[in-house]
């Protein structure tokens, strides 16, 4: 006869799958207990002494007990947690043929604490052969000696670090040297840093005012169409009106003739040069680059782009500057061929800010920044949206395995042999 018991309810379940654990008993009064046992290769496990070293036989999981023969109980329980200090005193008591067995049986939870068995077996054995060298021994495992020398080798590389700023195996490389480098730009608090935070699209709107009125003249925006600037810094009637104020060559028409129309919204932004050439013509052969992708194109991104147009001053005494460069400090070499462009008042905002070189600056590096990353606020409004997304889905599958286990995990396997019925 089979007699499966299984205290606990759907309630309990869900205790224990929110962490506390009802007792759930799996009571077997037949031999199969026993033969399940002895197929997961547990039957003929050793005898660990229990109640000695931790309240029960937890040592490793699994079945232990007495053998079928000697009328013993047979119980399995899940492995539980032992402090490690308790269980290797415990396994070291073990002889070293059932250290052996233990190694063999092949299941998951114990093989931890079979290789703590076999690094038991292996310090001891060291150890009963080290009677000679016992005080160098000491010596070498005591805290003292650990904690001195820790301190010798934390010692040395503050020592060497306060001396020489770096240590010799750990320093960086560079290419250039600071200076030619130049300056490193301070990291600006940018309203738009944030994990969470998005562009400041009143900033976006002055600064494609400052690149139109100021920078446009040399600079030119390839990869920006008149569309792109809709819903973000304008809306379609005024994005439609600056497309038409420009004329674009277009065609060729019937009679095979290019003609000039005026702009439409899927034009891309003018630029100041029809080439290259022409471009390094009017700046005395120096390119100024397209400022599509400047931001991700320099070290320091808007960092950088402020404190270059904000940056000029006067060279320092035995700087040579060649005639047409100006000096900056920020920019690799420190002369550059574009000279200062922000002054106070170059531009007057629409909506009324103060015009100043820091705040055009500002402005004008944040709407480089939105044409570098368009896709800027909607990454970050999906990203945070997936983030709560699967940390829900998390959650769930998280609550539903340990649901769906609770009850395996929390059973204990008693195998009652048959009593010896006293006969009347
Ligand atoms: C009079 C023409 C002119 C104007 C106006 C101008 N620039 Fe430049 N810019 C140049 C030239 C020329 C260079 C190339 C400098 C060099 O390579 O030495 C340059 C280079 C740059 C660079 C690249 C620096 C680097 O690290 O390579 C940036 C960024 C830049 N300009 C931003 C701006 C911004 C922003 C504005 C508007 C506020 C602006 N420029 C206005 C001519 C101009």
């Amino acid at each position: 006869m089979v007699e499966t018991k299984v205290e606990g309810s759907h309630g309990e379940e869900m205790a224990w799958a929110l962490g506390t654990r009802p007792h759930v008993t799996v009571t077997s009064v037949t031999q199969s207990a026993f033969n399940w046992a002895a197929a997961i290769g547990q039957a003929e496990s050793p005898r660990v002494d229990p109640g000695r070293d931790c309240d029960e036989h937890h040592g490793r999981g699994g079945v232990t007990g007495s053998s079928l023969e000697n009328g013993g109980r047979l119980a399995f329980t899940p492995p539980r947690r032992c402090p490690q200090p308790t269980a290797r005193k415990m396994l070291s008591r073990l002889p070293a043929s059932s250290l052996k067995s233990l190694r063999l049986s092949g299941n998951a939870p114990s093989s931890l604490l079979n290789n703590a068995a076999r690094n038991v077996a292996r310090v001891r054995y060291s150890s009963s052969n080290a009677g000679a060298s016992s005080g160098a021994k000491s010596f070498l495992d005591s805290r003292a000696t650990l904690a001195s020398a820790t301190l010798f080798a934390v010692g040395s590389v503050a020592w060497y670090t306060h001396l020489y700023g770096s240590l010799p195996f750990v320093g960086e490389v560079f290419a250039n040297s600071p200076a030619e480098e130049g300056l490193h730009p301070p990291s600006y608090p940018w309203s738009h840093n944030g994990w969470l935070d998005s562009f400041d699209h009143a900033s976006i709107r002055r600064g494609y005012q400052v690149y139109r009125e100021v920078c446009a003249a040399c600079h030119s925006l390839d990869r920006i169409a008149w569309r792109n600037l809709v819903g973000v810094s304008h809306t379609v009637d005024e994005a439609k009106a600056m497309a038409e104020e420009v004329e674009y060559t277009d065609g060729p028409d019937d009679q095979g003739e290019m003609f000039q129309r005026p702009g439409k919204l899927s034009d891309y932004l003018p630029p100041p040069y029809p080439n290259e050439e022409a471009a390094r013509a009017s700046n005395q052969g120096a390119l100024p680059p397209d400022l599509s992708l400047i931001i991700k194109a320099r070290h320091g991104g808007p960092d950088y782009i402020f404190s270059l147009l904000t940056g000029y001053v006067d060279p320092p005494a035995g700087f040579e500057i060649r005639e047409g460069m100006n000096y900056n400090p920020y920019f690799p070499g420190n002369a550059i061929g574009m000279a200062r462009v922000l002054f106070d008042g170059v531009v007057e905002y629409e909506d009324g800010t103060p015009g100043t070189t820091s705040q055009m600056a500002k402005d004008v590096a944040t709407f480089l920044n939105w044409a570098a990353e368009p896709e800027f606020d909607e990454r970050k409004k999906t990203g945070l949206k997936a983030v709560i997304l699967f940390s829900a889905l998390t959650a769930i599958s998280l609550y539903v395995k340990r649901f769906k286990w609770s009850v395996i995990k929390s059973r204990k396997i008693i195998y009652n042999p048959p009593a010896d019925k006293p006969h009347h």
